[in-house]
């Protein structure tokens, strides 16, 4: 009989579905909640959020705007982190951390309010901020270190909420396996995901897709003599909803990942992408707006879509309506705004723009509908 002592319960329906879907990635200013809550408009299943330290989450005061229903994690007058109740059921709170203790106390933090459904260890950043310390890509070559945070997350994490973990692949696929099977024996994670790429390798070399069925296999059997459900999440290369077949039939997993995809266009999550500049960007700038998102991330968020064509993410395909030259003179005008109106402006958007409150609504149907009928990519 496999051991199931140490496991949270398994059928509560708050705990996310990893096993089918098209999932938003963590990013870094990226993935803040406008960009979030446009995911999941446009279908995305869970989003996650940017990673946040342990440390920086620890020791903020926890706002609550009775208005918009915004939450806040405040430090110093900056804010660290921002959620909302309509992503509660789907939103995976990422933290970055190389110390047990804290990364448990980041745990209590976001989930004493009840404000998010599951929280992910970041093992694959390579990026000196998450690396600093041990954290991020470092932990891949400190595995028992990384199993006690994740236990430590485990045993901070109220029972609903679920506890996963991000890696990226070792350059030897033996070592992977070996790190995977350390990882799925701490009996702690709900799903993996793997990022498809080396430490070292660089975004624009193209994942190791081939690698991952091995992985899968091997993480599935491991669950299965350990009495555990461990669902692996693909991710690397998927731009749209268009490679979700190709890459499902190559890896065998059930649910993908998309970062740039979505940081190009979050309507990468549906078949048709919506037109950047005449729909995306404006309403990313309603929730701004309405949400109070700090100006410098709303600026960066919007400069980093793709208004012209899906060149950015080696396709060609035209993703906008309007003629080229418009496109080039909003980009130019965003880059140069100086406040929320400037990109209003910049957008040709009336000022004030309209509130979110619609926006928010539409989510929250979407949501719940989502909840009654099988998940749009199962
Ligand atoms: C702007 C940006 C920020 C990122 N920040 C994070 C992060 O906070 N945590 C993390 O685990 N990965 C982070 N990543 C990596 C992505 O989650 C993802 O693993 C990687 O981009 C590969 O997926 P893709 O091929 O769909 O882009 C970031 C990637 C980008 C482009």
């Amino acid at each position: 009989m496999p051991d199931t002592s140490s496991l949270p319960p398994a059928a509560d329906p708050r705990m996310p579905n990893f096993r089918h879907g098209l999932f938003l990635a963590p990013m870094v200013r990226i993935g803040s909640l406008p960009t979030r809550l446009l995911a999941l408009e446009y279908g995305a299943d869970l989003v996650w959020s940017p990673e946040v330290v342990d440390r920086a989450i620890m020791g903020t005061e926890r706002r609550v705007n009775p208005k918009t229903g915004l939450v806040e994690f405040i430090k110093e007058d900056k804010q660290i982190f921002s959620c909302h109740p309509v992503e509660r059921s789907r939103l995976i709170y990422q933290v970055g951390s190389a110390t047990p203790e804290h990364a448990a106390e980041a745990v209590r933090m976001v989930t004493a309010h009840d404000d998010v459904a599951g929280v992910d260890l970041n093992c694959g950043c390579p990026k000196p901020f998450s690396t600093l310390g041990g954290m991020g890509a470092n932990l891949l070559s400190t595995p028992d270190l990384l199993c006690d945070i994740l236990r430590a997350m485990r045993a901070a994490a109220p029972p609903h909420v679920s506890v996963t973990a991000k890696i990226r692949l070792l350059p030897s696929q033996e070592d992977t396996l070996a790190l995977v099977e350390q990882i799925v024996r701490t009996r702690t994670i709900r799903a993996l995901t793997v990022h498809c790429r080396t430490k070292n390798m660089r975004p624009r070399e193209p994942a190791l897709l081939h690698r991952l069925r091995e992985v899968v296999d091997h993480v599935h059997k491991v669950a299965a003599e350990t009495g555990q459900d461990v669902p692996v999440v693909c991710n690397g290369d998927c731009f749209s909803v268009s490679d979700v077949e190709r890459i499902q039939e190559l890896t065998g997993v059930s649910s993908l990942m998309l970062a740039r995809g979505a940081e190009a266009n979050p309507s990468c999550f549906r078949e048709e992408r919506a037109c950047v500049a005449t729909e995306v960007a404006p309403k990313w700038l309603r929730y701004a707006v309405h949400f109070d998102n700090p100006f410098g991330n709303t600026k960066y968020c919007l400069t980093q879509l793709a208004f012209n064509t899906t060149a950015s993410l080696g396709g060609t395909e035209r993703v906008s309506k309007l003629p080229k030259r418009e496109l080039v003179e909003i980009r130019a005008a965003l880059s140069q705004g100086r406040n929320d109106e400037d990109l209003a402006k910049a957008l040709r958007q009336a000022w004030p723009v309209s509130s979110a409150d619609e926006l928010v609504a539409a989510v929250q149907a979407k949501l719940a509908q989502g909840e009654k009928q099988p998940m749009a990519h199962e």
